[in-house]
């Protein structure tokens, strides 16, 4: 297509006839058919909310198909009117618009909902199974309209997917502010998503599908790479390395399709379980993982051989992965380090497949007796972590990814709690690794994207942000040494271990001086005309943007995890110190209700406006969490806070002074109680 039919198409929003029925691609992944859950009403309900978007005389057409698709696929996705071009981040200079803010937020969007990119793209799903951009494809075509339409004195309210419009505002403000999933806290359980999603008033925006910050596995790549690196460190005696070490999970989906690739550049063997044989040939073909297999003798061989020769390889299972974790212990393979990235966050939805019945199988089972899926799920949840236990009683490391693995292992009566009843046997990444290591001292996932869409100026920035943390390395405190070390490391081999699906995007986690001076430079560089401009943005999973008391703020002990002031704080802070567009979200990675979380996308044009915008509010999306993390006593975020303020007199945070255990523990004596 034409870039000026591209741009008619766009402009044209809601097409002003009604297009021909699409057919249903078999070639493409779709979301599995959702829970009927409406009633009769609900369901009339659902198609007056849906045929809102339509002229009156359209609504007899359409009505017959929109309920068609309830039916068949138990949400109205309005498939008919999803656009004939090609889905792709264009360079910016092709969307049509008056304002470059409002053209980089189209090119994300389109990037989220890359075939390449997206899980389910005809769903609008982007990640995570539920992590959607749109609802429909009238909200996708509608949001399009109005953003090519913005000036930079505009902001569009989106609502769950639903543009409600654009506003009058200001060149300071957001162009689009985002909220998705936002429900008074009561009406935030599992079937409520399935109800108010399917009548078509909420969306799941998982954490960056409905914040457009997306970027394909290599987002999580660095995450897991670091994760499985200092895992490893945690278990390896002196001299050891992670060579020739076993580390076994399952998930090759959105998010889980980057553990092979981060155990290879971590430096170990990966078994990583996939029950989809379609997502599994994905990241095959993508070169993401090594080898195939789908017999589990031929997988205990190839494990054995890679063993003896302490081999860096990948290898993906196709089938379940309790069968793994029994037939590893029936065979006295040896698990170094053992986790589980299924998305049991969605358990009764497809994120967790049960045992013993095929992938076929199970599928219609959740569409057509839910009851009966969630029994075999929760039977498989019991006997999966029975096998685990019988790994770590000889000495597997095992952690939760934070997908949710014990919180639901623990809902089906698993063997998963430790002996006080509150807490559970294993520690989660966040816990153990991620928090203590990195978030607390402001260490995150920043990334960008080049807006030009030139591989050449993703390979710049490479060198300049990797020039940036080698100058800073230099001053750096010994507090931070090995994550700055494990970051240049990680920039230096990004073009080699091609990283890249959709967009030209990095990820590299940075602390909050080393995101400012990074972003700093790529404006210059912008400036004077070296790059294209720049999109910054980070996931969600970060120090600030996240509450979420079994996963980012799982290392907060002070009884504040279970509330959630910080992300909100943070996502109204990004919005009044510059942020290009603001998110925040109720679900994403841990499950509806379990947590809130936000997050920011910010476009740099090298102009002057940009760069004071990038140091206000860079600093407060950092330190926020910081202080927060500081309040909580973390001795790490305390060391953090207390440099940030050394840094910037501006700063001044309320620090934590620490109570002796023996006077708390004492005073119960004294007075006994
Ligand atoms: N990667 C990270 O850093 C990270 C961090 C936090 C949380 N998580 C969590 O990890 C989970 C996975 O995320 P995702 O985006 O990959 O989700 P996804 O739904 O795209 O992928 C999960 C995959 O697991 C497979 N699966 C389900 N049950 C299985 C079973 N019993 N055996 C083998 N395979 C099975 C599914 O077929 C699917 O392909 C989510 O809950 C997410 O929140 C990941």
């Amino acid at each position: 297509m034409s870039i000026e039919a591209f741009h008619q198409d766009i402009l044209q929003g809601i097409p002003k006839v009604i297009p021909a029925k699409k057919e249903y691609e078999l070639s493409i992944n779709h979301a599995p058919k959702r829970k009927a859950i409406l009633s009769r009403d609900e369901k009339k309900l659902a198609l007056r909310n849906a045929l809102r978007y339509f002229p009156k005389e359209q609504h007899a057409e359409l009505i017959e198909d929109f309920l068609n698709e309830l039916e068949t696929y138990g949400r109205i996705y309005m498939l008919r009117y999803r656009p004939d071009y090609t889905m792709f981040a264009r360079p910016i200079n092709e969307y049509p618009g008056k304002s470059e803010q409002a053209k980089a937020i189209m090119l994300m969007i389109q990037n989220n909902l890359d075939y390449a990119v997206a899980q389910h793209p005809h769903e609008l799903i982007t990640y995570g199974g539920n992590g959607a951009v749109f609802q429909n494809w009238i909200q996708y075509r509608l949001s399009m309209k109005y953003l090519a339409e913005m000036t930079d004195e505009q902001t569009l309210a989106m609502y769950s997917g639903h543009p409600m419009g654009l506003f009058p505002s200001h060149k300071e403000a957001p162009r689009v502010v985002v909220t998705n999933g936002m429900m008074i806290p009561n009406y935030s359980k599992p079937d409520d998503w399935e109800k108010f999603n399917a009548l078509g008033v909420t969306q799941y925006g998982q954490m960056t599908a409905g914040s457009f910050m997306y970027i394909g596995p290599q987002g999580i790549v660095h995450g897991t790479t670091i994760t499985v690196l200092n895992a490893a460190r945690k278990i390896s005696k002196a001299n050891e390395t992670i060579k020739g070490k076993l580390f076994l999970t399952a998930g090759l989906g959105g998010m889980s399709g980057a553990q092979p690739k981060a155990g290879n550049i971590a430096g170990c063997i990966s078994v990583t379980a996939e029950v989809n044989p379609k997502a599994a040939n994905t990241r095959y073909s993508q070169g993401w993982v090594d080898v195939l297999i789908d017999d589990l003798d031929e997988l205990c061989n190839r494990v054995r051989i890679a063993k003896e020769k302490q081999e860096v390889v990948s290898i993906a299972f196709i089938g379940n992965i309790v069968d793994v974790w029994e037939k590893f212990d029936k065979e006295n393979i040896f698990v170094d380090l053992g986790s589980d990235q299924t998305s049991l966050h969605n358990p009764w939805a497809g994120g967790y497949y049960p045992v013993g019945i095929s992938f076929e199988e199970a599928n219609e089972m959740m569409a057509n007796n839910p009851d009966l899926f969630k029994e075999k799920v929760q039977a498989t949840l019991r006997l999966h972590a029975a096998a685990v236990n019988k790994h770590t009683a000889k000495g597997t490391y095992f952690f939760d990814y934070g997908n949710a693995f014990l919180l639901e292992a623990s809902r089906a009566g698993a063997d998963v709690m430790a002996a006080n009843g509150i807490d559970f046997k294993y520690p989660s990444y966040v816990q153990d690794i991620l928090g203590p290591m990195c978030f607390d001292y402001g260490f995150g996932p920043f990334r960008w994207v080049c807006a030009s869409g030139k591989p050449e100026d993703l390979a710049k920035t490479d060198e300049i942000a990797c020039a940036v943390l080698e100058e800073m390395k230099k001053r750096s405190p010994e507090e931070i040494q090995q994550q700055m070390a494990d970051n240049i490391q990680w920039i230096k081999g990004a073009q080699e271990n091609k990283l890249v699906v959709g967009s030209q995007a990095r990820i590299l986690y940075a602390d909050a001086e080393g995101r400012m001076l990074i972003a700093e430079a790529f404006n210059k560089a912008i400036e004077k005309g070296e790059i294209g401009p720049v999109v910054l943005g980070r996931d969600h999973h970060d120090v600030s943007g996240t509450d979420s008391p079994y996963r980012e703020t799982s290392n907060i002990y002070d009884g504040s995890r279970f509330t959630a002031d910080m992300a909100i704080q943070n996502v109204i802070g990004d919005s009044f110190r510059g942020a290009t567009w603001v998110s925040i979200h109720n679900g994403g990675g841990v499950g509806w209700g379990e947590v809130i979380n936000g997050g920011f996308g910010m476009l740099l044009d090298g102009t002057k406006e940009a760069d004071r915008r990038l140091k206000m509010m860079l600093h407060w999306d950092v330190n926020n969490g910081i202080s927060r993390r500081s309040w909580a006593r973390n001795e790490g975020a305390i060391f953090a806070i207390k440099r940030a303020m050394e840094m910037e007199p501006n700063l001044k945070i309320t620090v934590p002074e620490l109570v002796e255990d023996a006077l708390v523990d004492g005073v119960f004596e004294k007075a006994s109680v």
